[in-house]
């Protein structure tokens, strides 16, 4: 017989002869003349119920059956006499798949994130975290399906690297050379000798290879892993993080905001939609705020607000701020957060920053001062996305490379594009991370990706 998965056996309307389950099991509840056991498949949030009856063959060992352990339950499905749940299963078969010591770590009771870090291995198997992995998967089919409905191509863009796209040089390295015995020249490691004969490194974007794509193809996007080597141990920072990053040729700052703002509310959309269960869980347990926020992103227009004005209400905050505020320096999360929970009340979209905090690509203003830059700063996280209209002019371009000392001839491709039918065209980068924390309510970055990469911890 084949297995089915729980989560199809909860939603039935009608009863059923015959089914089989595989599974974990929560709990184990002995009665006089049965035994009650909790089954989880991580297919849903919900438990199966199963009733072992003591006139099963094995039912010495069924009594033994611990927490965590393995079973295979074949038997009827029908209404369950007990409150609390809909359907039973009266077993007519048990069989113990493997039993799991009592060493086991999650015994049922409630368990710290902290402690829960430490067993990440494990972790997927409890409530919450199994609803925020089922929640997180979900999230990356409506991406594809939202791009997809819109006519984006789907780009798979290079994780090793030549160049450094944000020019932060924030880069992991990557390479082949005996650590030990690294070969010099100049007192410099000689590159011509690693594994692509150049120095390389993990992306910290895919933009610059999904322009090349916007400017062949029209609308595309590319959603993968991106790498950061910033040591700075927060919660909403991790070294390795997944970003949808969409790219769209004859498009400006105001289309691009017009997008950011429209898939945030449509990803959002598609979670309440298709994830009642799950996210219930994290609206009574984690944010008791959760749905009034979320309720609140999808029905608000997201305000839009240069930089400079950004600037001006902080300072006229009457709040002491840790960082400074100031034209110039950049906006710390506690501005951030301040701008859009506390004065606008929603998602705000700041655009138009100095030229001096952003990357070289950003298309320069006519102040010759800013870049036509845009940041979606959201409650309770502050930046969610990252973007701006794309520097189309060459000699403009050429000049913002050089201004912030970088090397020309490592993006002559890059400045090629600018030569052959150069185009205006815009983009920007959604940390998948922060939208699972978004739309959870899960408060550290740690906790939305399954095994997190952070300064001092890659275990697992
Ligand atoms: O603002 P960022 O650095 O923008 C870029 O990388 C652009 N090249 C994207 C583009 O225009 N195609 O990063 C974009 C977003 C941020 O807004 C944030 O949500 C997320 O990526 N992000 C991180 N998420 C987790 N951990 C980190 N260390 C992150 N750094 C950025
Ligand atoms: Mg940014």
């Amino acid at each position: 017989m084949q297995r089915t998965k729980i989560h199809l056996l909860l939603e039935r309307e009608t009863p059923l002869d015959d089914v089989l389950i595989k599974g974990w099991v929560r709990t184990r509840r002995d009665a006089k003349t049965f035994s009650f056991i909790e089954v989880n498949d991580g297919s849903a949030l919900k438990n199966i119920q199963v009733i072992a009856d003591d006139t099963l063959p094995n039912y010495d060992d069924i009594r033994k059956i611990s927490t965590g352990s393995a079973v295979a339950v074949t038997g009827v499905l029908a209404a369950s006499q007990g409150g609390g749940q809909k359907w039973e299963i009266q077993a007519s078969r048990v069989d113990i798949i493997s039993l799991a010591p009592d060493t086991y770590p999650l015994q049922k009771k409630r368990h710290t994130d902290e402690f829960l870090r430490t067993i990440a291995h494990l972790r997927p198997r409890t409530n919450k975290y199994g609803a925020a992995f089922r929640i997180r998967s979900e999230l990356a089919y409506a991406v594809h399906h939202y791009f997809r409905e819109r006519g984006f191509r789907y780009i798979h863009t290079p994780i090793l690297t030549g160049s450094d796209c944000e020019g932060a040089g924030e880069m992991f390295r990557v390479t082949t050379m005996d650590l030990a015995r690294i070969p010099m020249v100049n007192q410099q490691p000689d590159h011509s000798q690693d594994f692509f004969g150049t120095e390389a490194n993990l992306t910290v974007s895919g933009q610059l290879s999904a322009e090349m794509f916007a400017l062949s193809l029209g609308d595309v996007y590319t959603f993968g892993p991106t790498f950061r080597a910033e040591n700075s141990n927060t919660r909403r920072h991790a070294a390795e993080f997944w970003m949808i990053e969409p790219e769209m040729a004859f498009c400006d700052l105001n289309g691009n905001m017009d997008l950011g703002e429209d898939l945030i509310k449509n990803l959002l959309r598609f979670v309440m939609d298709q994830c009642p269960d799950d996210l219930q869980l994290f609206a009574r347990f984690v944010d008791k705020q959760l749905m009034a926020t979320l309720e609140n992103i999808v029905a608000s227009d997201f305000v839009r607000m240069p930089y400079r004005e950004a600037v001006r209400i902080l300072e006229k905050a009457g709040q002491k701020f840790t960082y400074p505020v100031g034209f110039g320096r950049d906006l710390q999360t506690e501005h951030e957060r301040f701008l859009t929970e506390k004065h606008v009340k929603k998602p705000v979209i700041i655009y138009d920053y100095p030229k001096s905090i952003k990357p070289f690509y950003m298309r320069l203003n006519d102040d010759q001062e800013t870049v036509a830059a845009m940041d979606v700063l959201v409650p309770s996280i502050g930046e969610i996305i990252g973007g701006s209209q794309r520097e189309e002019r060459l000699s403009v371009l050429e000049s913002r490379i050089m201004e912030m000392g970088m090397e020309k001839e490592t993006y002559w491709w890059y400045l090629e594009s600018r030569q052959f039918g150069t185009v205006p065209h815009s983009g920007f980068g959604l940390g998948f991370e922060r939208l699972v924390m978004l739309v959870t309510g899960i408060s550290n970055i740690r906790d939305v990706i399954p095994f997190p990469r952070t300064p001092g911890s890659i275990d697992f």
